[in-house]
């Protein structure tokens, strides 16, 4: 003789089945809207939905995220070092990778591609840049100079001589940006730009060009090999015309 087994279901349709033992004023408004049994159909429809992923874009909106996202394409021309170069690129194309991907001008350097390192560090009318955080589409129509461009023919640049003859390198990673730092500092010092550390020490009028000065305004070029000692002789150097 077997043993009716009584089911979850079972009780389930007892309870919806059986008349209300409670009077109807009595009973919640959850009680009398929503049965347990549509509850834990709506709970599987529901779980259904997470399982099979986020809901389907409609074509309508596939078609606007794809255009949102889609290459835009501009051509332009950027002169640098004194020549223009023309080129067509990605609007997002950043400066150094329109030097490095798309015109071959290895000198810069990818460091760290987020403004942290200074190794991408470029001239752009004169004032340095990280090439790494400006569009190459915002540097058409000024005068970019890249570590290519500053010694003429055979001439080295008066700050690369002294990086060489101060040892102001090792792997020489970040060298093109430092000594296109070290460019502009020169230019920033002989007009009068002031530093923090010129603040600090009250030296706010044609400050000298201390080791401190040149370790502040030299700050944001970073050296995994730590030359800096040799770096900030060779600034030094630069800044007084030394040749030893
Ligand atoms: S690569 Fe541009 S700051 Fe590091
Ligand atoms: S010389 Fe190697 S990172 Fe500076």
């Amino acid at each position: 003789m077997s043993i009716p087994l009584c089911t979850a279901n079972d009780e389930e349709e007892r309870e919806e089945s059986a008349p209300s033992t409670k009077e109807p004023e009595n009973r919640s408004v959850l009680d009398t809207e929503i049965s347990r049994r549509d509850f834990v159909k709506a709970a599987g429809v529901l779980s259904a939905g997470v399982a099979s992923g986020a809901p389907k874009l409609n074509a309508a909106q596939q078609a606007k995220a794809a255009a949102e996202t889609a290459p835009q394409m501009v051509t332009l021309t950027l002169k640098i070092n004194g020549a223009p170069h023309a080129l067509t690129v990605d609007t997002r194309t950043t400066l150094l990778d329109a030097l490095r991907e798309y015109l071959g001008m290895t000198g810069s350097k990818k460091g760290c591609d987020h403004g942290q390192c200074g190794a991408c560090t470029v001239l752009v009318d004169g004032r340095r840049v990280n090439s790494c955080l400006t569009l190459a589409a915002v540097a058409q129509g000024a005068e970019i100079t890249t570590i290519e461009g500053l010694a003429h023919g055979d001439q080295l640049h008066p700050v690369q001589e002294a990086f060489l003859e101060h040892d102001g390198f090792q792997c020489g990673y970040c060298t093109p940006g430092q000594i296109c730092s070290a460019v502009a500092v020169l230019e920033e010092h002989k007009r009068g730009d002031l530093s923090t550390v010129s603040w600090q020490t009250g030296e706010t009028s044609a400050p000298e060009l201390t080791d401190n000065e040149i370790r502040e305004r030299m700050s944001g070029n970073l050296c995994r090999c730590a030359a800096y000692p040799n770096i900030v002789a060779a600034v030094r150097a630069a800044s007084m015309g030394e040749r030893s």
